[in-house]
């Protein structure tokens, strides 16, 4: 009896090493529970977000793994790809382009896994689960908002820039944009500088998708700061007179506007410029302390990653996570959980940065 149980209990410790090793062998070695796509190295706002998830993964149970996409929907779909066959079962991910992304979630759909678009909607499919977000739309309120408090007189020049078409957040930033300028571009405060479109639309408060889609696609920058840069020279060197002198001017986010900042401050005929931004990147920090740009959004990407990390492991523990609102992405509504965003310029640079430990004052010049 007792011989024949240890022959059992051996035949079973074989067979449990065959499964273990067969299953190490498919998923290249080792699995992983969590696996995490984001857009590009080439932005400090992602390599922002990678950190920001290591500090918040230190002493996690679960085991993930973070892939770059480097601005290539093919590049991500590898990478999705990859993480499946290490045996994933939640997806995190920000799309480089939001509606080509959406072959790389209905891959991992079929698997099983569950999907959480993070800070960029995936449109046009039902295979994301779940969305974690900042209030974009208040974004680009906040940014038009402080453009507006700080136009003087009438006819003000407005130079307007947005984000890639590609990426449903562009369209976000700028209808929220559109809901605070259009007012007062109706009733004279402002005169658009450089968009024969957004000039056509000019009496219209409320956009269409198309509509917003034609301004974007004349002033975008692709998120691209070469682009913003080659675009804020070119509309320069067309504008009149009376289009330069105290200049407003929209720019969607922080890497964009300290290119275009760089344009607008070399030109001689430029007296005074407000531009705005959004992310706090650090050099964004430096130029705000610098006067160089106006203002930046503050989206404390602690939080974001807290959102999808706390989701990615109530759905592991088998829970059904939290939600607070949800946002149609053209096939589905997708349940979301969104956080706030906070303006920050000279006067609160440091007790919104500084002291909230989101960033040293010894990584700044010119803050005590
Ligand atoms: C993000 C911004 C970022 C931009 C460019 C947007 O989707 O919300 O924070 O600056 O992409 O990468």
């Amino acid at each position: 009896m007792l011989k024949k149980f240890k022959g059992f209990t051996f035949l079973l410790m074989l067979m449990t090493f065959a499964i273990v090793a067969a299953a190490c062998d498919a998923s290249g070695g080792s699995s992983v529970d969590v696996g995490i796509v984001l857009p590009t190295k080439d932005e400090p706002r992602w390599v922002q977000d990678e950190q920001r998830f290591k500090d918040a993964l230190a002493d996690s149970d679960y085991s993930t793994e973070i892939l770059f996409s480097q601005g290539s929907s093919a590049k991500e779909k590898e990478n999705v790809e990859a993480l499946l066959n290490k045996g994933i079962k939640v997806l995190i991910i920000t799309p480089h382009d939001g509606a080509a992304a959406a072959s790389a979630v209905e891959a991992a759909k079929k698997e099983g896994v569950t999907v959480i678009a993070y800070d960029r909607l995936i449109t046009d499919t039902d295979a994301v689960d779940y969305y974690v977000t900042f209030d974009s739309l208040a974004v680009g309120a906040a940014q038009a908002q402080y453009l507006v408090d700080n136009a003087k007189g009438s006819n003000a020049p407005l130079y307007l820039y947005a984000g890639a078409a590609s990426d449903n957040n562009a369209f976000l930033f700028f209808e929220g944009a559109w809901q605070v300028l259009q007012p007062k571009i109706a009733d004279g405060t402002f005169k658009i500088a450089n968009s024969s479109e957004a000039e056509a639309l000019k009496d219209s408060a409320d956009l269409s998708r198309d509509q917003l889609g034609k301004i974007i696609g004349q002033i975008t920058t692709n998120w691209d700061s070469n682009e913003a840069k080659n675009k804020a020279q070119t509309h320069l060197t067309a504008a009149s007179d009376d289009l330069k002198g105290d200049v407003l001017i929209l720019a969607p986010n922080d890497g964009t506007a300290r290119s275009i900042a760089d344009v607008f401050g070399s030109d001689s005929a430029i007296t005074s410029y407000f531009v705005t931004g959004q992310d706090a990147e650090k050099a964004s920090v430096q130029y705000i302390i610098d006067e160089k740009q106006s203002m930046t959004v503050f989206k404390d990407v602690r939080s974001l990653v807290k959102d999808a990390m706390g989701m990615a492991v109530e759905i592991l523990d088998g829970k059904t996570p939290e939600t607070t609102g949800s946002y149609d992405n053209g096939a589905v509504e997708v349940k979301a959980k969104q956080t706030n965003v906070i303006v920050v310029d000279k006067d609160n640079v440091k007790s919104e940065l500084i002291d909230s430990e989101y960033y040293e004052a010894s990584e700044f010049t010119g803050i005590e």
